[in-house]
């Protein structure tokens, strides 16, 4: 009989730690309710500790999934532990996660604690932890650049103490496939209850090698459980990416034999949702969840998929959950099909005024696009959750002018702290010229790092939906929004943008 092994989604956690993703907890439960779709075993929900925000997700996502294990991050002390074990509560399944870094390096620089009391913490951590619940992993940070001695030694320790699932960290992206397999492996031979405890992968992607050092570690080390992300979203260059891996796995069962539990067609709903959310665009070249990854574009390619589609493709697009853009509502559709559709898409407001609203913007939609497809209902309910979320800035309206040899200009018109400001500006181009319009009002003086614009379907009459990133004062920021006219969009996207950044919600980085 085939392993199973385990898919443990740390989107909403280390990948919330890349620069700029972060979340609301309206958005963290939107994706903890597809992670449970797409049947990942255990989700990652975040760090407790971090902040309040923090907190209040991790619970309200404890208190709603049921299918899969809930899990919250935290340092090796009582006190994270604690607040983890309180934000886990409420659900029918948890994990605590605790850490702490191995290696000489983090050990001396950053935690300035000998070898000897890093041992004594990592145990009393996990013996702190089982108090909560039978459910504990414990990861050596940096653990591809530890002693291997050390690990041993504190491995051993920990699983004494009661954990059940050792997940081997490749915090900083260093390891090489073979290196880092067989690391694990010379572990679980050392290691005397080495097989008391599931082991588990964690890459980070710096090298670009996390999936292919997640699979060494499952083929050579005999790791039963991966970390990974939607996306490989994360850190830095990002963690592995669950569809990589889990399509790596499916799609060569003849040579890694194991069993999921992932409903693939769930994969690129999950993809585009995250996308949406964080506002980082996926490539159209990315395996998987690319728009191109399943385009054959040149003529012998075409010819060959239609003879027999295995000639050059390797699994199919269905499976994995890419469906033609179907036009699923128009104008004339009443709010029982919208409620309807929402359903079907997964999406559940919080209450009949939230359907409401979502069906107000709808009809606005509608009225000026004859085809709604799926993507416009997800983009608009995101964007009428981001305004309820923060609405300190709300966009009104705006025009522009841009004409050929002259300066483009924008008149805007937005709400600020709930008092109307009318506002114009001029720039190089029609989304500058709306930049210093609300500037010249918001006077945020945050630095624009990432101004993106991707169709959410195809044709010219498709919605754009625009990225902002935005820096001040050391905090990144994403604001995401969409419209018909991608001036529009830009405007949504600034204006939210500058709600994240007036929300202050300052949070800890757990590894820091
Ligand atoms: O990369 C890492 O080391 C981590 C740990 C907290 C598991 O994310
Ligand atoms: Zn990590």
């Amino acid at each position: 009989m085939a392993d199973k092994l385990i898919i443990f989604d740390t989107t909403l956690r280390d990948g919330e730690q890349s620069p700029g993703a972060s979340m609301t907890k309206d958005e963290k439960i939107r994706i903890a309710r597809q992670l449970e779709r797409l049947k990942v075993d255990v989700i990652e929900a975040g760090f407790a500790a971090a902040s309040p925000g923090d907190f209040e997700s991790i619970r309200a996502i404890a208190g709603i999934i049921k299918d899969s294990t809930v899990c919250s991050l935290s340092r090796a002390n009582d006190r994270d532990i604690s607040r983890a074990a309180e934000a886990l509560a409420p659900a029918a399944r948890k994990r605590i996660h605790t850490f702490i870094a191995t290696s000489p390096l983090h050990m001396e620089k950053k935690l300035r604690m000998t070898p000897d009391q890093v041992y004594e913490q990592a145990k009393l951590a996990v013996r702190f932890a089982r108090q909560f619940t039978d459910d504990v992993e414990f990861s050596p940070e940096d653990g591809s650049r530890s002693d291997m001695d050390f690990l041993c030694r504190v491995i051993e320790a920990v699983i004494a103490e009661g954990a059940r699932t050792i997940n081997f960290a490749d915090t900083v992206g260093y390891g090489i496939p073979e290196l880092y397999g067989n690391m694990i492996k010379t572990l679980r031979e050392r290691i005397p209850n080495s097989d008391k405890a599931v082991w588990s992968v964690h890459c980070h992607n710096d090298l670009g090698m996390a999936v292919a050092n997640s699979l060494a570690g499952i083929v050579i080390g005999g790791a039963r459980q991966v970390e990974c992300t939607i996306n490989g979203l994360g850190e830095r260059a990002g963690n592995t990416a669950l569809e990589e891996v889990v399509m790596a796995i499916k799609t060569r069962k003849d040579y890694f034999n194991l069993d999921l539990s992932i409903d693939t067609t769930q994969i690129v709903p999950a993809s585009k949702l995250v996308s949406q959310i964080t506002g980082f665009a996926v490539q159209p070249n990315k395996a998987v969840v690319g728009a191109n990854a399943f385009a054959h574009a040149s003529g012998i390619h075409q010819d060959g998929v239609l003879k027999a589609r295995d000639t050059y493709e390797i699994m199919r697009a269905e499976d994995v959950g890419w469906t033609a853009n179907k036009i699923v509502l128009g104008k004339l559709s009443g709010r029982n099909a919208f409620k309807q559709r929402l359903e079907e898409l997964g999406i559940e407001l919080e209450s009949e005024a939230e359907v409401n609203a979502a069906f107000a913007r709808f009809k606005e939609l509608a009225d000026r696009k004859a085809e709604i497809f799926d993507e416009d209902i997800i983009a608009l309910v995101s964007d009428e959750q981001q305004s309820h979320d923060n609405e300190f800035f709300r966009f009104v309206s705006l025009s522009q002018h841009s004409e050929t040899g002259e300066k483009p200009r924008a008149k805007v018109v937005f709400s600020m702290g709930g008092k109307e400001l009318v506002c114009e500006g001029q720039g190089n181009g029609p989304v500058d010229a709306t930049v210093n319009a609300i500037e010249s009002q918001a006077a945020s003086g945050a630095e624009l790092l990432l101004f993106s614009v991707n169709a959410i379907t195809t044709g010219t009459q498709s919605q754009g939906e625009v990225t902002m990133r935005l820096s001040k004062a050391g905090r990144i920021v994403n604001g995401v929004g969409s419209d018909l006219d991608i001036v529009v969009a830009s405007a949504k996207a600034y204006l939210s943008a500058l709600n994240k950044l007036h929300s202050k919600a300052e949070r800890l980085n757990p590894q820091l």
